[in-house]
């Protein structure tokens, strides 16, 4: 059964705009419906409950159809249209509510998840002194990634301030590697943009698993090229995502960043595959 809801309460115009795709690309039936007040003005909009929007998460993290991997693609290609604020906003907002009772995805449990993690932490050098994850999500990369190269210090690197936290817990609790990780909330662009003391300084980025939702076209490149001024002249992009995704994902990718690619590999784990690219200058 449907449940709606009304709320009076203030909020920005993207959540009606976001919610509304997010409506359109999960189930219209359960909807919160808002009146939103303040400087905006009234307006009445339209958002996803946050428990539906966690079911977005996991549709995208295991056993996906093409329909619901189509959805879930094309709400996130919607929220990343939207004029630059309201997309950060909104896209933080989504992900918190992704984020609201722990992890979405079943990093934990799935060996699909396990072998994707494998081989990312096999795909960085293990050389590599300094790692960017953006996209970190629990930090589940970022414990492992810092454990294997001892004398890397480790930045994560995530829109979604409840992500953050569940990675600081998780880096707090590891005194292993909690001197080198450091979770920074924010967005991708910002970060790059910001951090002038990384740049030229980072051997490798990770992007796992989060290249779907930073739109395509000039949104995507103007999103993703400032992460290219954080690469050290030798420094690699580790790009992780479904072998669906990741032929368009990491050719924008390598266009975006003018880099090449130098290794490619499709796995499959537990039903499902994936990508993992190397690119470098
Ligand atoms: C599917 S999870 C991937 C987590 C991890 N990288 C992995 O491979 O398991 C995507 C993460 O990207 C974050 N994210 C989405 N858009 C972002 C952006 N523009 N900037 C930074 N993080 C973002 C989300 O909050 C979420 O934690």
């Amino acid at each position: 059964m449907s449940t709606v809801r009304w709320s009076l309460e203030r909020q920005p115009f993207a959540a009606p705009v976001g919610g509304m795709a997010a409506a359109g690309a999960t189930n219209a039936g359960w909807l919160i419906v808002r009146a939103s007040g303040g400087g905006y003005g009234y307006r009445v909009g339209v958002s996803v409950a946050q428990a539906r929007m966690a079911r977005v998460g996991r549709w995208a993290a295991a056993g996906e159809s093409a329909v619901t991997r189509r959805l879930h693609r094309a709400f996130f290609a919607t929220v990343a249209r939207l004029p630059r604020p309201a997309s950060r906003w909104a896209q933080a907002r989504i992900f918190n509510g992704l984020f609201a009772s722990g992890t979405p995805w079943p990093y934990a449990e799935s060996s699909y998840e396990s072998t994707k993690r494998d081989h990312l932490i096999s795909g960085v050098p293990e050389r590599a002194r300094m790692i960017v994850e953006v996209g970190c999500a629990d930090g589940h990369n970022l414990e492992l990634l810092a454990a294997r190269s001892t004398d890397a210090r480790v930045i994560g690197v995530d829109i979604s301030s409840r992500a953050c936290s569940l990675a600081r817990g998780r880096i707090r609790a590891n005194p292993e590697v909690s001197s080198r990780v450091d979770v920074v909330h924010t967005d991708t662009t910002t970060f790059a943009g910001r951090r002038h003391d990384l740049h030229g300084c980072v051997d490798v980025i990770v992007l796992s698993e989060v290249l779907y939702y930073l739109g395509s076209g000039r949104v995507f490149a103007d999103q993703v090229k400032p992460l290219g001024r954080l690469l050290a002249p030798d420094g690699q992009v580790v790009a992780v995502h479904t072998c669906a995704d990741a032929p368009a994902l990491h050719t924008r990718l390598a266009n975006a960043l003018g880099l090449t690619p130098t290794s490619e590999n499709e796995i499959s784990a537990d039903g499902q595959a994936f990508t993992i690219s190397v690119l470098s200058r």
